[in-house]
Formats: C-alpha cells, structure tokens, sequence
C-alpha cells in the first residue's frame, strides 16, 4: 500500500512547463502566485471541458483559470457569510459576504458558473456535469477535505486531475492529514508538486472510490 506522497517537478507532468501569467493575485488568503501559476499552466495545456473549484473567495484563481483556458467552463462552490455554515476558527475572516463571493470575475464575459453552498453536501453536484479537472481549496478541516475528495472521486470523469492546495502548509490547516487518510483508506497514488503547496492525484477509474478499491485495502 502507499503510505505516503511523493515529490515530483512541474515539468514531468504531462509534458507540462510553466508559463507567466500576467494576473497578480492581491489578497494574501488567495491561492499565491506561485501555486496558481502551476494551475494554470496545466489547464491551459490540457484544455479541460469542465473544471470545478472548491472555495471560490474573492475569485482570483477562478479568473486566472478561466483566461489561461477559455475553451474550459469553471464551475465554483462557496459559501457566503448570510449562509452562517461553520468553518475552522482560523477560516472565520474568509467568509465573505455575498456580494463579494466572485468579486474578481463578476460583470466579465468568462465562461464562469458561480455556486453558492456547502462544498460537502453532495447534493450540490446533482446538477452541473462530470469534471476533467478539480481544485479542492475549501474548508480546511480534515474531515471536510476528505468530504470534498470522496464527492468530487463521485462527480469526475475517469482521468480527471484533483488538486489539493496547503499541503505543505505546517501550519493549523489539515490537508497533509486528509490525504494521508486519503491514501490509506483508499489506496491511490498522490503526488506533491515541488516548490508549490499543490498535491495532486490522477482518477483512473471510471466511477468513485469503487468498492473494488475499497475491498483491497
Ligand atoms: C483559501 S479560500 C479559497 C481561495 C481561492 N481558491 C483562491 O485561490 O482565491 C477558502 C474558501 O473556502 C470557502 N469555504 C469554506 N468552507 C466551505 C464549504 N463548506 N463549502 C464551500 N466553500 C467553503 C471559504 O468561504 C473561502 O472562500
């Protein structure tokens, strides 16, 4: 069984360089430069059809995506401050409210659809299609990452691409704990991108966490 992730470059993914993207992010909470870069390098290059984000903020990296990839449609989830849903203490001050949810992209012609609700309530995917490619950057509580894992392995294409960002975030932030769980309950593979603060997995099966995958481990 794999028990742990391991670190690989930027460029041994799929063939995938970095490029510069021009679009400075300006709010400390965002995803950084660095990391969205690496995001958008990829979608630019794989031109996914459907691409989901999990916390959606003020939109920096909803925008960054939706330029570097125009052919792609971005779906993303957040919540809102009206909303009242709980969140990790050190989470509080990212709560927006409504109206600046998205703020970034609203009144833009991007191909973005904006939702607002719980990222773990499965019951939100009912609607949009099967995504290629995933930003899982929502409630950073281990038992939520690992919710929106288990959702998206439901709602995603067979070969899609799911990022996690703060894995090597040391500070309160779960996601190093959510993918270690992740990798021991369910057996697949996942990789760190060097120099980033991004993990990543490619899905090889058609359908969730099969029970297949779950009997073998
Ligand atoms: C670190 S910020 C996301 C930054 C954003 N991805 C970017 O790059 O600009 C985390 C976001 O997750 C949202 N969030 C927290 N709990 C959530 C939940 N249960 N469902 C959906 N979004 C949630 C927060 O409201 C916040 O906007």
């Amino acid at each position: 069984m794999i028990s742990c992730v391991s670190s690989v470059d930027l460029a041994s993914i799929l063939g995938v360089s970095s490029i510069k993207s021009n679009i400075k992010l300006v709010d400390a909470l965002a995803t950084p430069e660095r990391d969205a870069i690496i995001l958008y390098s990829i979608a630019k290059t794989l031109t996914p059809k459907f691409v989901l984000e999990i916390g959606t903020f003020y939109g920096h990296t909803t925008y960054g995506l939706a330029v570097n990839s125009p052919k792609s449609t971005i779906y993303t989830i957040d919540i809102c401050k009206e909303m009242g849903i709980g969140v990790p203490s050190y989470q509080a001050i990212e709560r927006l409210p409504k109206n600046e949810v998205g703020k970034r992209f609203k009144n833009s012609n991007l191909k973005i659809v904006q939702i607002f609700g719980d990222s773990r309530n499965s019951s939100i995917y009912k609607e949009p299609p099967d995504f290629d490619f995933v930003y899982i950057d929502g409630n950073h509580s281990a038992g939520s990452i690992i919710s929106d894992t288990e959702n998206v392995f439901n709602k995603t294409t067979k070969n899609a691409l799911i990022f996690w960002h703060d894995y090597k975030d040391d500070g309160l932030v779960e996601t190093k704990s959510a993918l270690k769980q992740i990798i021991n309950k369910f057996g697949i593979n996942i990789w760190h991108i060097r120099d980033s603060w991004l993990a990543f997995t490619m899905k090889t099966t058609e359908c969730g966490f099969c029970t297949e995958q779950r009997a073998a481990h």
